[in-house]
């Protein structure tokens, strides 16, 4: 043979790969298939689209975890949160939607599904389960849930919402991203989906992008692989290596980072600059009881109001800390801090709070080095009141 021709065949690996603790990171788009009859075998991967080792691998420890049939990967979890309702809902259906809901989530049913015909109706996270399917309509064909959510906190008793809107043959879907799959299990509470952002706590490391859904029902998980299939969205092999690394130690993270936010959260709870703390696992929370009925666990991400202030004493206040990092993001290594109000305004329930809020992730490192932290911003923030 030629060397041009050589060179194109030379190092393809005849023979299976040795065994590692990791999956192969298959990187290919091109499939080669044993023979002509498997080119159209559909219960075959063809194409790399569809996923190759390392998201195979990825989707089964998921599926584990979550108790599910199926589990779709998507390019981040925003994408598995849209590519869900684009799979399951068509024009004419409404979709019930909780107003406490991830802000792109809303902003993708307002200006997306709408344009497709679906309509969507927001109701108040506190609404009784009973009250909120009996106003279901005819029409409505999916229930989005958010609990706790990710900037107040607000708990829905989603059991109890699944158990009604089941017998009115309505989908009840959650983002779990909170609860990571694991702190909480919405399957086997009768819930029909558990979309998350993997990007979050099963990530790990604030460094990759990706979302999942998962269902327990085989023609909804042949309904979700569809959407992804009909949407062409592919997630990469080294991203699925770095999420299944992630999944790894999610228990052990999580155990640990959900005991420092306490031990914070219960050090910011006796201070006089703060008016009070939205923490699910602490028993001052509204929603405390549904939460130790439904989550073995808890999660880092709290929110606390401070004494009442303008919005430049919560800037100042954010501006001094050093430890905790001022970003949008959650379920890393590291602590963050944002400030909340902004993103209320767009709520149709709106809540009266007693102060200012900011919300906090509290990450892997000492909390006593974190709660000077806040002692200090806390300081300037006394300062800065008017
Ligand atoms: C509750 C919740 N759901 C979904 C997402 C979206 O995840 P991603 O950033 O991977 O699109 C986020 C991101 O902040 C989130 O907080």
């Amino acid at each position: 043979m030629h060397d041009k021709t050589r060179l194109i065949r030379a190092g393809a690996l005849p023979q299976p790969l040795v065994k590692t603790v990791g999956p192969p990171i298959q990187r290919g788009s091109t499939v080669l298939m044993p023979n002509a009859e498997a080119l159209y075998d559909h219960d075959q991967v063809t194409y790399g689209r569809q996923g190759l080792a390392a998201q195979a691998a990825l989707q089964d420890a998921l599926a584990a975890m979550e108790h599910a049939v199926g589990v779709t990967l998507y390019p981040s979890g925003l994408a598995a949160l849209t590519g869900a309702l684009l799979a399951l809902l068509k024009s004419g259906d409404e979709l019930l939607v909780v107003d406490n809901i991830y802000a792109p989530t809303r902003r993708f049913c307002d200006h997306v599904l709408k344009r497709y015909g679906v309509s969507v109706r927001y109701f108040d996270p506190q609404l009784p389960p009973e009250q909120l399917v009996d106003g279901a309509s005819e029409a409505t064909r999916l229930i989005l849930m958010e609990s706790p959510g990710s900037l107040t906190l607000e708990m829905q008793d989603m059991r109890r919402v699944a158990e009604l809107a089941r017998q009115r043959k309505i989908l009840t879907a959650c983002d779990n991203t909170w609860g990571a799959g694991y702190l909480y299990q919405p399957l086997r509470q009768g819930i029909d989906l558990s979309i998350q952002a993997l990007t979050k706590y099963v990530g790990g490391h604030s460094d990759v992008f990706m979302g999942s859904a998962a269902a327990r029902d085989p023609a909804l998980v042949r309904k979700l692989n569809d959407g992804v299939l009909h949407l062409g969205w592919a997630v990469s092999p080294d991203d699925a290596y770095q999420m299944l690394r992630g999944l790894r130690t999610l228990p052990a993270r999580l155990e640990r980072q959900g005991l420092n936010s306490l031990e914070v959260a219960d050090w910011l709870a006796a201070q006089p600059e703060v008016a009070a703390i939205y923490h699910p696992a602490l028993p001052s929370f509204p929603d405390h009881e549904l939460w130790k009925r439904d989550f073995t666990g808890t999660a880092s991400l709290f929110t606390f109001a401070l004494q009442p202030g303008p919005e430049a004493a919560v800037n100042a206040f954010l501006d001094a800390l050093k430890l905790f990092g001022l970003g949008f993001s959650w379920g890393g290594f590291e602590s963050l801090a944002i400030s909340v109000d902004p993103q209320l305004k767009q709520r149709r329930f709106k809540r009266a709070y007693p102060g200012p809020l900011v919300r906090l992730h509290v990450g892997l490192e000492e909390p006593k080095d974190l709660i000077e932290d806040l002692r200090q911003a806390l300081d300037v923030y006394r300062s800065a009141l008017p």
